[in-house]
């Protein structure tokens, strides 16, 4: 049987699930979780956030089969304006946030904040000791957002983690 857009990624785009709420007067924004019908927007918002480093199609395209029921998406009915992906280790004590982003011109409206406060919140259900990220050094709008939610960088910058130059800041959250 053909599954519906929402029932393609498991747990997922459940009505019930779904948190609005109006933006300052303009389109109720919708947080959802993603769906098949989202590919398009999902990459285009990750090509605008990460314009030079964005996802590959296929490694987007199999994150969301993967990973679907922990891709949260800010929808405007329009398009999408943001997302974030979080990932949790085999064992479930950790979770990495490996994604999020606003499209640039929806940037410094508080909805990072909001994908961000979404996701934690759901992690607090699990059994999740801690959530890790990392950022670029230099990445100073997110590295305030993480500070903000609790995040520490006890860790420090690791030299070349993704590469030669590529250094990047761990941050760490106790739950
Ligand atoms: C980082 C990002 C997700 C933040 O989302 P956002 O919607 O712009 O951020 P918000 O409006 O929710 O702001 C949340 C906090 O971030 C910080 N922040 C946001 N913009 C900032 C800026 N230009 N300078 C400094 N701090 C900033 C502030 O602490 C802010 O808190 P406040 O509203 O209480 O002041 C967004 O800028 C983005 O997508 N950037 C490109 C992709 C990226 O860098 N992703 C993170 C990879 S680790």
């Amino acid at each position: 049987m053909t599954a519906f857009p929402e029932e393609r990624f498991p747990s997922l785009g459940h009505r019930t699930e779904q948190a609005l709420f109006a933006d300052r007067g303009e389109r109720p924004l919708t947080l959802r979780g993603v769906t098949e019908a989202d590919l398009p927007e999902l990459l285009r918002v990750d090509r605008e956030a990460f314009p030079e480093e964005p996802y590959p199609v296929f490694v987007l395209r199999q994150l969301c089969d993967i990973h679907g029921d922990r891709i949260l998406v800010l929808d405007d009915g329009e398009g999408l304006l943001g997302y974030i992906l979080f990932v949790n280790t085999s064992d479930g004590h950790v979770s990495w946030i490996m994604s999020l982003a606003v499209t640039p011109h929806q940037q410094g409206r508080g909805l990072g904040r909001r994908l961000m406060v979404e996701a934690l919140r759901r992690l607090r259900t699990e059994h999740v000791h801690q959530v890790r990220l990392t950022v670029e050094p230099t990445n100073a709008a997110a590295i305030m957002l993480y500070r903000s939610l609790g995040f520490s960088s006890d860790e420090g910058v690791v030299k070349d983690y993704f590469g030669p130059g590529e250094d990047r800041l761990i941050m760490t959250l106790g739950m």
